[in-house]
């Protein structure tokens, strides 16, 4: 392997998320809200996004700089057909010791065995809410639960685990609905994280209103379902870990919003139209299928990614500080915060979903230790 990457504040490369589509069957209103994604929005046409050769060789390259886990997402990856086939191409690639993939769960009752079969390890699956209308309400009405439910069953009988469930927590939507979560997450041995609602919907800042901090989140469970807090389980763990006094498992709580980090950023992000970024307050990030589509050699993009990853290109430290956002980040959640003067700026979309997906892997890395992959 080539020297491991780091960026320029000293962090080393581990994690990779590919994003492999721009779009989605669900309109999260917290994070593709129908008015906006609706019949008129524009995404990428198909000449734009990478395919999945381009993308294996991309992965290739930076896995060579350090990456080590590898883990598909979105948009909804599974809405791209025959995904299980850059799961088999990934798979192949040298150096991926975990490759994991994070979905809405919607196709999973067709893809699970086909995932599986082409080599992937876990899954993680997003689910706000047990309550029907709550879930709806949260998913701009495209999904039941029990939709939901059948994929994380598929998935389950098909081998994928751990299993891992996200919740996004939003005050007064799905607030009320946690301990129930909680409790069937706990029975049924899943790993539930719950995530900050990160609202950036307002070009006025971070709006805290609708925030319930992981704090609060670990409290009303303990409440009713006995927790205590577990120890960080390897240097930089960033994410509160809690685990049930009964023995009953754990809960993880990503608090991205009270408690933000970034000293301990392990993270690298290939948005679908490959453009590689390393910091999910960028201003920039750097384009890799243009000099691919050139005919750039190995070593040559190698060298591309390196001074991308080290350059200026994140806006702030915010290692210590709370996070402030880009002026104008990109409309697309799977492309983190490419200015674009002059366009429409749709902060809700662009910045926290590459926000929360830059935060989940030590959230995930933390359940990883000790535990047994089947
Ligand atoms: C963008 S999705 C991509 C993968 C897949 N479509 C899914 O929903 O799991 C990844 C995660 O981002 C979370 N997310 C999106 N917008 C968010 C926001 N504004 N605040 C917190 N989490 C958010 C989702 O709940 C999901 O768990
Ligand atoms: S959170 Fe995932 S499922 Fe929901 S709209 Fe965003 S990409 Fe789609």
């Amino acid at each position: 392997m080539t020297t491991p990457l780091l960026d320029r504040f000293k962090r080393p490369l581990r994690d990779l998320r590919v994003s492999v589509t721009d779009r989605c069957n669900f309109r999260c209103t917290y994070c593709m809200p129908a008015e906006i994604f609706g019949e008129a929005y524009q995404f990428l046409p198909k000449s734009e996004v990478l395919t999945f050769e381009e993308m294996t060789r991309l992965v290739r390259i930076i896995v060579r700089l350090g990456a080590v886990k590898v883990r598909i997402t979105g948009g909804e990856p599974l809405v791209r057909q025959d995904i299980e086939k850059l799961v088999e191409m990934l798979r192949l690639v040298e150096g991926v010791d975990d490759l994991t993939l994070t979905t809405n769960g919607y196709f999973l009752p067709q893809k699970a065995q086909a995932l599986k079969a082409a080599g992937l390890d876990r899954i993680t699956v997003s689910l706000d809410s047990l309550d029907e209308a709550v879930f709806r309400k949260m998913n701009g009405n495209r999904s039941s639960v029990q939709k939901v439910l059948d994929g994380i069953a598929a998935a389950e009988a098909a081998g994928l685990w751990p299993i891992k469930l996200n919740a996004v927590v939003q005050r007064g939507v799905n607030d009320q609905t946690i301990v129930d979560l909680a409790r069937w997450a706990r029975d049924k041995g899943y790993i539930l994280r719950f995530i900050e609602y990160m609202d950036v919907g307002n070009r006025n800042g971070w709006r805290m209103d609708q925030v319930v901090s992981g704090k609060e989140i670990a409290e009303r469970i303990h409440a009713v379902l006995p927790l205590e807090p577990a120890e960080r389980s390897y240097k930089s763990e960033v994410a509160m870990r809690y685990r049930y006094q009964d023995g009953g498992g754990e809960i993880g709580l990503i608090t991205s919003v009270t408690q933000p980090f970034c000293g301990a950023c392990s993270r690298m992000r290939l948005s679908p139209e490959g453009q590689i970024v390393t910091c999910l307050f960028a201003t920039q990030g750097t384009d890799l299928r243009g000099p691919l589509r050139a005919g750039a050699s190995d070593d040559e993009l190698e060298a591309i990614t390196r001074p991308g990853a080290t350059a200026s290109t994140a806006t702030a430290n915010f290692a210590s500080t709370k996070p402030t956002a880009p002026a104008t980040p990109k409309s697309r959640c799977t492309t983190l915060g490419d200015e674009l003067p002059g366009e429409a700026p749709l902060r809700h979309h662009g910045l926290p979903v590459a926000f929360l997906e830059w935060t989940l892997t030590p959230a995930a890395e933390q359940f990883d230790s000790g535990e047994s992959r089947h």
